[in-house]
């Protein structure tokens, strides 16, 4: 799973429909937080459901190496004792994230808001991820930058400060992993540290906050009323607590849309983590008329969850507005997948961020989708798909990038279109679904691996 394990190209054929019920692996965004809040805490965090996927793995392991004591209970079963915050010590070595994105970048935040130093480093895919977009707002705080690579890249070493600097930040661009970064650092800063975002992005870190006795208010803010002032009142003590991970809406995305666009399927999706700031895909399925039906809605670990029954139906396009992109940020390259076995045209508005994920998202997909026949096309930051509703052609090899979502995404076309359809690499997966073969195998589909050719 690192930059030098061998890629792994794996083939999925069209076969019989899909049967059973699933339970998604815990969310990657609460798992990574868990370890994080547990390193920040003084006490005992215990974890449920814990996502035991490389991203993960690595985030808690930076915790170790910042000083907490961090043991595996049983499966997805964790427990964390924290140093608190200013308990800090400095890593022994660099802390390499892998290809986590979100951990490295919230890591970011508690480093450069503590009294220690810190490397950063990662694979060939967060090599490439730009770091600025964190750094900026960590300098204004008190944070300095001992080294970085050019263009504002990991391998990069901060310095935090003895005690950080409040200060209101209204964000670039709406990301809850720069949102994160602010508050985390803002937790060793005396006084308040608000951050502003246009378009309110997933909210975990400030439900946990909260959950870990941080003080955090939340208003509207600007004249849509999308938008959020979150003020954060620096240096509270965090206490440990247990956490229940519910089941992840982005890799629930993938059994899911995969039961929609193979004939006969049906399939139901347990436990499955209903926040609003994440069910932007499910919302557009349902308005491409998927027959998606959200049963026993119930209350796990502070969030709502529900067991979603999904059957096979037709799909028609729609238009997919931009204001949308926060709530399902991660989920365009499935969404492609399925207007691809739609009837009409899907435009995907606004998709300029989807160019700085695990690859250049945007790019991927569309070189995906050209490879197995699919109808498309790209204007400025839009993606355009159209399909006639049936199965595309397949039969391509689709570059992954070292990303996961390509990979699965793919995969999922591969099992409804006409001929089998091959991904490249197949290992980056386990970042974020470790069990995606045993579990879509268990539902009767069929990927194989193939001879690596390089
Ligand atoms: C995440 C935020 C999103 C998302 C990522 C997880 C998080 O990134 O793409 O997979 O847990 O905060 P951005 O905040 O940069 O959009």
């Amino acid at each position: 799973m690192s930059h030098d394990s061998a890629p792994q190209p794996l083939t999925a054929r069209p076969g019989h429909a899909l049967r059973g019920d699933l339970k998604p692996p815990g969310d990657k965004s609460i798992s990574h937080r868990a370890m994080i809040f547990g390193l920040l805490s003084i006490g005992e965090t215990r974890v449920e459901g814990l996502l035991e996927g490389d991203d993960v793995l690595r985030t808690a392991e930076a915790a170790r190496a910042l000083g907490a004591t961090v043991t595996r209970e049983g499966e997805g079963r964790w427990r964390v004792v924290g140093t608190g915050i200013g308990g800090m010590q400095d890593p022994a070595g660099v802390l390499d994230f892998g290809n986590a994105g979100t951990g490295s970048r919230l890591m970011m935040g508690v480093v450069g808001g503590q009294p220690v130093t810190a490397t950063f480093d990662g694979d060939a895919s967060l090599r490439k991820r730009p770091m600025r977009r964190i750094l900026d707002p960590l300098l204004q705080m008190g944070a300095q930058i001992v080294s970085e690579a050019e263009g504002g890249r990991v391998p990069l070493t901060i310095r935090g400060p003895r005690e950080g600097i409040p200060i209101r930040y209204e964000l670039p661009v709406a990301s809850a992993q720069i949102k994160s970064a602010v508050l985390l650092a803002g937790l060793n800063a005396p006084g308040i540290t608000t951050v502003i975002e246009r378009a309110a992005s997933r909210d975990h870190t400030e439900r946990m906050l909260r959950l870990f006795g941080a003080d955090v208010t939340v208003e509207p803010y600007s004249e849509h009323g999308h938008g959020r002032a979150i003020a954060l009142t620096g240096q509270p003590t965090l206490r440990g607590t247990d956490v229940i991970v519910p089941a992840d809406p982005s890799s629930a995305a993938f059994p899911l849309v995969a039961a929609l666009i193979v004939p006969g399927s049906d399939v139901t999706l347990r436990g499955v983590m209903m926040n609003p700031l994440r069910t932007g895909l499910i919302t557009t399925l349902i308005e491409m008329g998927a027959a998606i039906e959200r049963l026993d809605e119930r209350e796990e670990g502070g969030e709502t969850v529900a067991d979603l029954r999904v059957r096979a139906s037709r799909l028609r396009g729609v238009d997919v507005p931009a204001e949308r992109a926060p709530s399902m940020i991660d989920e365009y390259p499935i969404l492609a997948v399925a207007a691809a076995f739609a009837e009409g045209t899907t435009r995907m508005n606004g998709l300029h961020e989807l160019r700085v994920k695990e690859s250049d998202r945007l790019a991927a997909v569309a070189a995906g989708l050209a490879a197995n026949g699919v109808d498309h096309r790209i204007e400025g930051d839009d993606l355009i798909v159209t399909g006639n509703g049936a199965a595309p052609t397949g039969g391509g090899t689709v570059a992954t990038h070292l990303d996961h979502r390509i990979a699965m995404a793919f995969l999922v076309m591969g099992m409804a279109s006409a001929h089998p359809v091959t991904v490249d690499d197949g290992a980056m997966i386990a970042t974020s679904f470790p069990s995606f073969r045993p579990t879509m195998a268990a539902l009767g589909a069929e990927i194989v691996e193939e001879a690596a050719t390089v």
